[in-house]
């Protein structure tokens, strides 16, 4: 299918790449030519595992010139939906993209649809885009079709959960539009669900805000091991046995960050709020996922004063797998140190270059010279950091780094 897709971040990159692979016929549009002129050249602008190689492998149109779009079958809306100052998502990028693909409506003369790809609070596609849309003069139903196709990117395998992803969403305003789409992905092997526009938004945002729940819910509940004396890792093993818990996102540690989590439950708390509803438990797992982080740093107190100090960090991405270090744990981390006046050293195999432009004023070095500070605080669960040498060291360590526990002085965040 001929298909373009607005906005080259993670979720176009990666929809571009993988839909190119399968044989279809992709324009990325993105004002970034920089980074366009990357993905021309084959190269990937963010840290990807496979991306690189497959954009090296196919041929994806890259232009900045909207009306390229107007021979497209689909055109995917994937552009950022960043935070507001309030918590609710800013539709900057989204109106715009819209308004311009309006301009393309007006002078198209086949079928299109329009898929709304960004993670949108529910309502935002029907009262924001389509009616942009149709400021073309043309109808959403009848003239093109509008959709909501929401993104389970996972950073650091989004290629391969692209290819193998657990459900597709549809979000459809008519049938025609749905069928346009389920076409598009009839060879994927996944369930396929189609709904309305809303229920698709909102799909979206309970995913996000049920891992959030889960994963403070386990931090709470090994902040409550700690003090008990027991391992939380053996309790969260004992209950992903029972199918309605599941094993999957019980490592309890230092709490989530990224570009999704924390952001999506911010939004709709916001819109909750709005509606008249007060989110008790979504903003409590909000509160304590910022507090999580800051822990490490209460443990640490309680071996060194950090005035003058040096001190270690290894891991600076939000994750493993990434160099985002959107909402990294680590950023709150650093700021406490350089507050308190400690000198900070650090680490990371991908993120080092992003993380410097938060904070020029740490020394950005090798995982020997950060574990010759005083201590060490572990943050991303990078699986080289299983092979250093902590013999002698104070480590305090975020995310079970197992091999960290020969250290002389070694505390878990949660164990
Ligand atoms: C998430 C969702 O998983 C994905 O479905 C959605 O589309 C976008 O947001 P991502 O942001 O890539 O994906 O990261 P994810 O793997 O979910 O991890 C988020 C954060 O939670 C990371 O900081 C990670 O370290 C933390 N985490 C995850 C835990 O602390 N414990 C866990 O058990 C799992």
């Amino acid at each position: 299918m001929k298909i373009s897709i607005v906005g080259a971040g993670y979720v176009g990159l990666v929809a571009a790449a993988c839909l190119a692979r399968l044989g279809n016929k992709i324009t990325l549009v993105d004002i970034d030519k920089e980074r366009l002129k990357q993905v021309s050249q084959g190269v990937s602008p963010i840290h990807e595992p496979e991306l690189a190689e497959i954009l090296g492998q196919v041929d994806i149109e890259t232009t900045s010139d909207y009306q390229r779009l107007v021979d497209s079958e689909v055109i995917f809306i994937c552009v950022g939906t960043p935070s507001n100052d309030n918590g609710s998502m800013s539709l900057e990028h989204i109106v715009e993209a819209s308004r311009r693909i309006s301009e393309v409506l007006k002078v198209k003369r086949d079928y299109c649809v329009i898929a709304v790809k960004s993670t949108v609070v529910p309502g935002t596609t029907e009262n924001a885009v389509i009616p942009i849309l149709e400021a073309s003069g043309k109808k959403a139903g009848d003239d093109f079709g509008v959709c909501m196709d929401p993104e389970f990117l996972r950073e650091g395998k989004a290629v391969y959960y692209y290819m193998n992803p657990a459900r597709i969403i549809i979000g459809e305003l008519d049938p025609r539009s749905g069928h346009t789409l389920a076409n598009l992905y009839k060879d994927f092997k996944a369930p396929v669900m189609r709904t309305s526009i809303k229920t698709a938004e909102m799909i979206k945002l309970a995913s996000n805000s049920f891992l959030a729940a889960k994963i403070s819910l386990i931090n709470e509940i090994g902040n409550i091991c700690k003090a008990l004396d027991i391992d939380i890792y053996e309790v969260a093993k004992g209950l992903g046995y029972d199918e309605r818990i599941g094993s999957k996102f019980l490592n309890s540690g230092i709490g989530f960050g990224g570009s999704c989590l924390p952001k999506d439950l911010k939004a709709l708390i916001a819109r909750s709020r709005q509606v008249g509803y007060k989110p008790k438990i979504l903003e409590h797992v909000l509160k304590l996922n910022d507090k999580q982080a800051l822990r490490m740093v209460e443990l640490l107190r309680r071996h060194i004063s950090l005035k003058g100090a040096t001190i270690g960090i290894l891991g600076l991405a939000f994750k493993p797998g990434t160099d985002d270090v959107r909402e990294s744990r680590a950023i709150s981390i650093a700021e406490v140190l350089l507050k308190e006046g400690a000198i900070v050293k650090a680490y990371d195999p991908v993120a080092t270059q992003s993380f410097a432009t938060l904070f020029p004023e740490i020394e950005y070095t090798t995982p020997e010279e950060v574990l010759k500070c005083d201590a060490v605080l572990i943050v991303t669960e990078w699986e080289e950091f299983e092979h250093l040498d902590y013999r002698g060291k104070i480590v305090i360590d975020g995310r079970r780094i197992l091999k960290a526990k020969e250290a002389r002085i070694y505390e878990g965040v949660c164990w």
